[in-house]
């Protein structure tokens, strides 16, 4: 049997303590300030019609073509773990007719995506992120960038940049498409191979490829703002402008495309300079879905917690600081002061106290030792005579005073 049998699969990690604590962390101030703007969180399933997510992010992309894990199920039925969380969104909202056309929803879930494994590319990855419905409108996607940039702020993450570009209209998308296309078409033997494809299959990729050879020849391209019609480009500059009256700094990125079909006008991305070269940390942009009778417009970003993770601590945010700590710690001399501390702690746990016990009456080092490793700010010593008193020896693990006192009394300060 192969030594790895039994380990998690490659791109997919178990998240513990005390990294855990800085997942909560985020977790928690992405709900409150998610309250402040009036999301309200949706839970998805993780599994959903392979059709959901063609149809959404589009079937010529990256994505959909090569980084999804989908499968045929029992009953022959075609499904995908989803690889990204604004389709399953917007089949929701969909199914809530026009109700579900005006929503602002937020979710912090994992995602899947089957892609080669690298640093900072796993295959069970996790975003937290907003969607909000509504007719395209240049001042909910500058609310939104703000939102975002607020939430960094809100986590303690510094020297992330901000980059915006729009890729208009449909209307625009397929004017720009035919230009790129036809002044493309004499260097088409230079582009990579996957450029080649994207040639006829999705040419607005050709424009962010990451080939040295690609990116010269699209250096050489008119910006793609130039194709487009005036009203998109002045939506893309209010934007801009709103964002600039709100002092959030964002950065014109002419050759920003994103790589899912689904995006219309304002796209984003924020990235930070500790990832390497998957140094996106959040992506965004405004869409147009259509899963049941009418189209949803949107706007929404979605950012991958473990690349903030990442970021944060290179910025020195780390963990520790968001372990639980403090609280009591019982030590119990002898069995009798076991059994008492027993009911003891369930009463102090009761009150909402963090509160640990040995379950044995072991040595009085071995418990302090214990107590100190668990941050007990108190502890509190009984043995048999302090139990025939009703009282008990109260240590304090900073300055290491102790005072006997009665029980009331522990209650009382605890
Ligand atoms: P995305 O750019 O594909 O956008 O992903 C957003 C973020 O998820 C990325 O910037 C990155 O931080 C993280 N991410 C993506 N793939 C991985 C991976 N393999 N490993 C680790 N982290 C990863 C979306 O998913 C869109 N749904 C965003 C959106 C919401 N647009 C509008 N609404």
């Amino acid at each position: 049997m192969a030594s790895n049998e039994f380990q998690a699969l490659q791109g997919m990690s178990d998240i513990h303590a005390p990294e855990i604590y800085l997942w909560h962390m985020i977790e928690e101030r992405a709900r409150q300030l998610f309250s402040c703007y009036g999301y309200e969180e949706l839970r998805t399933p993780s599994l959903e019609k392979l059709s959901i997510f063609k149809r959404s992010i589009g079937d010529t992309t990256d994505v959909v073509q090569k980084e999804m894990y989908a499968f045929e199920d029992r009953g022959g039925r075609e499904l995908a773990l989803r690889p990204e969380g604004t389709a399953g969104t917007i089949r929701h909202l969909a199914g809530r007719g026009e109700e579900g056309q005006n929503a602002r929803v937020f979710y912090i879930s994992p995602m899947f995506r089957c892609e080669r494994p690298q640093a900072g590319r796993k295959r069970q990855f996790h975003q937290v992120g907003v969607e909000d419905t509504g007719e395209p409108n240049p001042l909910a996607d500058a609310e939104c960038i703000a939102l975002q940039q607020q939430l960094l702020e809100a986590w303690g993450l510094t020297g992330s940049k901000i980059q915006i570009n729009s890729r208009g209209t449909k209307e625009d998308q397929k004017l720009i498409s035919d230009n790129l296309r036809q002044l493309l078409d004499e260097h088409r033997g230079d582009l990579c191979d996957d450029c080649q494809r994207r040639m006829d299959e999705n040419v607005l990729r050709v424009i962010d490829c990451k080939n040295e050879k690609c990116k010269a020849i699209a250096a050489t391209l008119p910006e793609m703002r130039s194709f487009m019609t005036q009203e998109s480009q002045d939506y893309l500059d209010t934007v801009i402008e709103t964002l600039g009256q709100m002092g959030v700094e964002v950065e014109y990125d002419r050759n920003l495309v994103r790589g899912l079909d689904y995006y219309v006008h304002t796209v984003w991305e924020i990235t930070h300079g500790a990832l390497g070269a998957q140094n996106a940390i959040a992506g965004g942009g405004r869409y147009e879905i259509a899963l049941g009778k009418k189209a949803i417009p949107g706007v929404g970003f979605a950012m991958g917690i473990e690349r903030v993770i990442t970021s944060l601590e290179a910025c020195g945010v780390t963990a520790g600081q968001f372990a639980p700590k403090g609280g009591l710690w019982l030590v119990s001399l002898g069995d009798e002061a076991l059994a008492a501390n027993m009911q003891l702690a369930r009463e102090l746990r009761g009150k909402g106290l963090r509160c640990g016990m040995e379950l044995a009456a072991k040595s009085m080092k071995a418990q302090m030792r214990k107590a100190n490793r668990a941050g007990a700010e108190k502890v509190i010593i009984r043995g048999e005579d302090e139990i025939a008193k009703g009282t008990a020896i109260v240590k304090d693990m900073e300055d290491g005073s102790q005072e006997e006192m009665g029980l009331d009394d522990v209650l009382r300060i605890a």
